[in-house]
């Protein structure tokens, strides 16, 4: 069994991904509205991932005994002013993440809990390479510039950067 506080813990980070999940879908929906869709792809895909990180806390909290909760989501932001300004929101909000997850460890360091420790090694691993990930693209957007053509190859970069993650994540088995 995991102590109280902890179970709180662990069931706000549910709360975190599943809000990142919708997010980054409404992310995803205004970039396919826009005709991005090697953006649009991008965010789905990360939504996914998000959505994948929350199930995990969730089978973790009931394989220790406890009990994962279901968050209720605030309708996300759905407008943006520019891909730019959504990218560095995402970057933020990962950034955001990974202070919560350094939270959580330092609380498992505090209560000695050896198993939550272990199980969120995965988590700090995750965020270091999302918080890569999304620095790579802002400097690729900035490199780009706000020229004419910008969002034309934008989104064909961001959409070289998905295919290239998708192939990563099919030769790890999937992850
Ligand atoms: Fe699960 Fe990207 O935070």
């Amino acid at each position: 069994m995991l102590s109280k506080q902890m179970e709180a813990s662990l069931n706000e980070q549910i709360a975190l991904e599943g809000y990142a999940s919708f997010l980054y879908l409404s992310m995803a929906s205004w970039c396919e509205k826009k005709t991005l869709t090697g953006c649009s792809s991008f965010m789905f895909r990360q939504s996914e991932e998000e959505r994948q990180h929350m199930l995990r806390i969730f089978h973790y909290i009931n394989d220790m005994g406890d009990h994962a909760l279901t968050p209720a989501i605030p309708q996300p932001k759905y407008d943006w002013a520019s891909i730019q300004e959504l990218f560095n929101e995402v970057y933020a909000h990962e950034q955001m993440v990974s202070e919560s997850i350094d939270r959580l460890v330092a609380q498992s360091y505090d209560e000695k809990d050896h198993k939550t420790l272990a199980f969120l090694q995965w988590y700090v691993e995750e965020q270091r390479e999302e918080e890569t990930l999304m620095r790579t693209i802002l400097d690729r957007i900035n490199l780009i510039g706000d020229g004419p053509q910008s969002l034309y190859y934008i989104d064909k970069e961001i959409s070289a950067i998905n295919k290239k993650q998708i192939a990563q994540e099919t030769a790890q088995g999937g992850e």
